[in-house]
């Protein structure tokens, strides 16, 4: 990463990629939004159409639920970052292809190194597989694990997508679940729980 990177610079750099097809189709870029000091960021897998028309993420049905997940632990959009996978629409809500993720991918790196979040929350099977490839989101969510990723050591937190939520009622509530245990999370991540000292065994001088 060059010295000077910023969140304007890529956003501005994402406005202008047409590297792939998606950058002629999409009607805006979705560079990704929030506090360039967040300790959380969350990363969904592509702008749907209101993200498109408004340039904004998250910001349809899925983003309206994840402000109340958000606020069941009393953080605003403002406390975190919030980005994509891909940082334009793909036609008709379709799966990003590997092609433009792997072209897309440089500007989530980018991000990741100037704002240095404590935890990344992936949302969806699409962004956890992206960092855990091997992973279901079945099994997966919730449990924060430690990677190394393209050198950057991360704190992931897998959590079911907003949308497969508004779709499905247990999804719902075990989204709701794993939300309230992200405080806890971060808490732990900021200061580890100290080791236990072992006692010193043996004969008092
Ligand atoms: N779904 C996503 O994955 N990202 C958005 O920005 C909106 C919906």
């Amino acid at each position: 990463m060059e010295d000077n990177d910023s969140l304007a610079k890529i956003a501005a750099e994402i406005k202008a990629c047409r590297k792939c097809p998606l950058g002629k189709t999409a009607h805006r870029a979705v560079p990704g939004e929030g506090n360039p000091e967040a300790e959380i960021m969350f990363i969904g897998e592509a702008p749907g159409y209101w993200e498109d028309q408004r340039g904004i993420p998250f910001c349809g049905a899925a983003g309206n639920l994840l402000n109340e997940l958000l606020a069941s632990i009393n953080l605003k959009r403002e406390d975190i970052f919030i980005t994509n996978i891909l940082k334009h629409r793909p036609p008709n809500n379709r799966d990003p292809l590997p092609g433009e993720i792997k072209l897309c991918s440089p500007f989530l790196k980018r991000q990741l190194l100037v704002i240095k979040p404590k935890v990344v929350i992936t949302l969806g099977r699409f962004a956890m597989n992206f960092f855990l490839p091997n992973l279901y989101i079945s099994r997966a969510h919730g449990q924060p694990r430690k990677i190394t990723w393209e050198g950057i050591p991360l704190l992931i937190i897998p959590l079911f997508h907003p949308a497969a939520a508004l779709r499905n009622g247990e999804v719902m509530e075990k989204l709701k679940e794993d939300f309230l245990k992200i405080p806890q999370i971060i808490k732990e991540a900021t200061n580890p729980p100290p080791k236990e000292e072992t006692p010193i065994q043996g004969s008092l001088f």
